[in-house]
């Protein structure tokens, strides 16, 4: 378990966080679209390692989540993707669920699927250089939701991929994500997080999985993307800290949150208020997709051979959120 322990505190410790590039071939062909370029192999490849050569490798991204596609891809140098990630000081990972699919009994809700064969996967996975994995719950709130069902379902599943994961010598990043979508208030995501994640706990803790040997990715309490609630970052950052106080056991030594549609920005300015309030033992660090590649996909669609220019455009982002996750950004330094 020590060598877990170790793989954890690589990750996320001294400012690191993780870059989350584990979109399937589905959604990152819809990211590419969205910016006219063609969703080809070596498209995707060129992108994802333009990044991952960038100089904020080495002191901002302590790991990287991969997919099935690109942790068998070859670098133009001839180096594997995880060896260009290792090169950097970071850790290779490996997204292992095979996506949310309609849950039966409750159509509107997800269930996460991906168990069957998963510890044969591993076996694979561990060999091509991964030490650590994702599985990604999602929930949706309405006045409805999520139901028991939703949440009994899906912490059972997060909890018997974590128990493999750690069987096969890596760290399991849990992620159950509430999500964004909806009218509801902050104070309603507060709610439903919290049910979620004691859920999520109770399960990893019958399941036996050894909590210091694994990472939580949660979503922030923040209002609905169609409420008209409006929350300074003090507030978001004040109710992300109750919910994670009040829901995580301490063992749990890291929480890397997702970006789940917010803005580079305020992905940064939150994480960073947090990290200003953190009153907790947990590290409070970034696991983003969307909030880390943003404008740097935007900036490498208009010229796909710019390769300095879009690193740039990375190392910015990287840098502001790394500073945030020691509660050291400022507007100023982000503006710069
Ligand atoms: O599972 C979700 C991704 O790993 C994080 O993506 O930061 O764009 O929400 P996001």
């Amino acid at each position: 378990m020590s060598e877990l322990y170790s793989i954890t505190e690589k990750i996320i410790s001294n400012g690191k966080g993780i870059l989350a590039a584990d979109e399937s071939t589905g959604t990152m062909t819809k990211r590419l679209e969205t910016v006219n370029v063609k969703s080809t192999a070596e498209n995707r490849l060129l992108f994802r390692e333009t990044l991952l050569s960038s100089e904020s490798m080495k002191d901002c991204i302590g790991g990287v989540i991969l997919y099935d596609e690109t942790i068998k891809q070859t670098t133009f140098n001839k180096k594997t993707i995880p060896e260009l990630i290792e090169s950097s000081g970071a850790v290779p990972g490996i997204k292992v669920d095979t996506g949310a699919k309609v849950l039966a009994n409750s159509k509107d809700e997800k269930i996460t699927e991906g168990l069957d064969g998963l510890r044969e996967r591993l076996k694979e996975y561990y060999k091509l250089g991964a030490r650590f994995t994702k599985w990604r719950a999602v929930y949706v709130i309405s006045e409805k939701f999520p139901s028991k069902l939703a949440i009994h379902t899906n912490a059972q599943a997060l909890a018997r991929y974590a128990a493999l994961v750690q069987e096969s010598g890596m760290v399991p990043i849990v992620e159950p994500e509430v999500l964004m979508d909806g009218k509801h208030k902050a104070e309603d995501c507060l709610e439903k997080t919290s049910e979620v994640l004691k859920k999520c706990y109770d399960e990893l803790i019958l399941n036996k999985v050894d909590l210091k040997g694994t990472i939580l990715k949660p979503n922030m309490i923040l209002p609905g993307s169609a409420s008209n609630q409006k929350l300074e970052a003090k507030k978001i950052a004040e109710l992300t800290l109750k919910c994670l106080k009040e829901s995580v056991p301490t063992e749990v030594p890291g929480i890397a949150f997702l970006s789940g549609g917010q803005t580079e920005k305020e992905a940064a300015k939150n994480l960073n208020e947090i990290n200003k309030l953190n009153n907790t033992n947990f590290i409070m660090t970034y696991s983003y997709g969307r909030a880390l590649q943003q404008s740097a996909l935007k900036f490498w669609s208009k010229d796909i051979n710019n390769i300095n220019g879009t690193q740039k455009m990375f190392d910015h982002r990287a840098k502001m959120c790394s500073l945030a996750a020691q509660g050291k950004w400022t507007e100023e330094i982000e503006n710069k």
